[in-house]
């Protein structure tokens, strides 16, 4: 192992790449799913800093390497860890319980031993990397142990942890046998960020029942403990976003441009194309929107003869149960709807059960009138902003569940309620009616919101919080923080 120290480490469960082996057996590395890394990476290369994380497969030792300007710090997860860290207690029971309990939760108190010994070997695989003084900053709901192994172990650093998924009102949060260590590890950073300002509020008020400390929006009191002082930590929204720039910028590609028109003629030229792009994830509404929109070919509201809608379902945590089963409903449903509307020639339900990359996305966005994103509950929701973005010709409708975090930022989309079967239904065909005036209207205010805060802002003002917080703290200026002008790359990368 290199003994290399960073002024500047992220961390997060995945890496920014996945480890994969070609056709003919060679290994070979690949951008990882995820918004994380879409958010992230243009900010590392342009920091110099380092990457810890899992490269996707278990068992393996690997080295610290360099990839496309990030060092990046492999931490080995066994076959054990990812049946009760990675599937278990990260997705089996902090995704459901932070998303509201639409699935139920399990409590197994071998998935927590796991989730608290991986957290310790990711705090201590930064802590061996982390130059003195310097920046960390943790991400998402699989490390929140993190920040207080990591402030026991080097007080010297700077903490910033990010949760990319909501964080839940205390009624929710409190089943959790583990509440308080949870709340005490994330308490261990300067700055915890959340997606939405209700996310911090919950937070802030879990901390006041359980902990007592006292709060003063967004700072939370936390007493001298331990011959450790009293210090203040900031608990704040910052909104997420994508790099808009460089999306757009695909979008208009010819190329790009050429592929949305052979979609189109590919699907028979539809009046409309209704599009839904997401991981297959029980989060995300899908059987909600392919019930409103399968009640609307019943009514005869719509015809299949007009229009198509477009599943990209990406294939996820296929191991964990719930995840199955939402397979077999999705796919089961799927083909009903194709079953008793489609025809010879048109088919109601474009169903794709699997990834796509940058350019087919921004092509599928672009042939897509009607976009419909139906979250029961999201931290954010990127595709929201990923189709606003390609929109250049400022056209196009988004349905957009009041339930995501964009929809605090996206007011001019047809909000929803997806629970709302007959308000679905209406909005669908609001946005398949809506005349051009308004899509250009709602379009124009759409996408003036996602440039003002693309991912560089996001990460910015993070980063700018965290560097205040660390003159508070007495710990000095940070040249690496301080210096850099956070710019992101403008074009795409080959
Ligand atoms: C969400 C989470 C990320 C996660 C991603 C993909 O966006 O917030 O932390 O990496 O889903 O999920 P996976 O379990 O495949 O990493």
């Amino acid at each position: 192992m290199s003994d290399e120290r960073y002024d500047f480490v992220v961390a997060s469960n995945r890496l920014p790449v996945d480890r994969v082996i070609d056709d003919d057996g060679t290994p070979n590395w690949r951008p990882s799913p995820g918004g994380l890394v879409t958010a992230l990476e243009p900010v590392m290369r342009e920091a110099d800093g380092a990457w810890v994380g899992w490269a996707g497969q278990p068992d393996l030792e690997l080295e610290p390497f360099d990839w496309d300007g990030i060092r990046i710090v492999p931490i080995k997860l066994t076959d054990d860890d990812l049946e009760n860290f990675y599937e278990g207690f990260s997705n089996d029971t902090l995704w459901p319980l932070y998303h509201d309990v639409i699935a139920p939760p399990g409590y197994h108190r071998v998935w927590w031993d796991s989730y608290v010994s991986v957290n310790q070997r990711f705090a201590n695989a930064i802590a061996a990397v982390s130059a003195p003084g310097a920046t960390v900053w943790v991400q998402d709901y699989q490390l929140q142990l993190v920040p207080r192994m990591l402030r026991q172990a080097r007080p010297d650093l700077t903490i910033g942890f990010f949760n990319h998924i909501p964080f839940p009102a205390y009624g929710i949060f409190s089943q959790l046998p583990w509440r308080t260590q949870i709340i005490e590890g994330l308490l261990g950073a300067d700055v915890i960020g959340f997606q939405r300002v209700a996310d911090a509020g919950n937070f802030s008020r879990a901390v006041r029942r359980l902990l007592g400390y006292s709060t003063k929006n967004p700072v939370i009191e936390v007493p001298a403990r331990g011959g450790v002082p009293k210090r203040g930590v900031i608990a704040r929204a910052f909104p997420i976003s994508i790099d808009v720039a460089s999306f757009e910028h695909l979008a208009r590609s010819p190329a790009v441009q050429a592929r949305a028109e052979q979609i189109r003629h590919d699907l028979g030229n539809p009046k409309t194309i209704m599009l839904g792009v997401d991981r297959l994830d029980y989060t995300k509404g899908i059987g909600h929107r392919l019930k409103a929109f399968g009640e609307l070919l019943e009514d005869g509201r719509l015809k299949v003869e007009d229009i198509t809608l477009v599943q990209v379902a990406s294939p996820s945590r296929e191991r964990v149960e719930t995840y199955r089963q939402l397979r077999d409903e999705i796919e089961l449903t799927v083909g009903r709807i194709n079953g008793d509307y489609g025809t010879i020639s048109h088919q109601a339900v474009s169903y794709l059960h699997h990834g796509f990359p940058r350019e087919e996305m921004a092509a599928l966005y672009l042939a897509a009138d009607v976009m419909l994103v139906t979250a029961l509950r999201d931290g954010m929701n990127l595709v929201a902003k990923e189709y606003v973005a390609a929109r250049f010709d400022v056209d196009g409708v988004l349905v957009l569940s009041e339930f995501t975090g964009a929809s605090d930022e996206l007011r001019s989309a047809l909000l929803i309620n997806p629970h709302d079967i007959d308000g679905l239904k209406d909005a669908i065909l609001r946005a398949v009616d809506m005349a051009r005036p308004e899509r250009r209207k709602r379009m124009k205010a759409l996408r003036r919101r996602v440039r003002e805060n693309d991912v560089n802002h996001w990460s910015q003002s993070f980063l700018r919080a965290l560097a205040e917080s660390r003159r508070d703290a007495g710990r000095g200026a940070d040249d690496t923080l301080d210096d850099l002008e956070w710019t992101v790359e403008r074009a795409p990368r080959s």
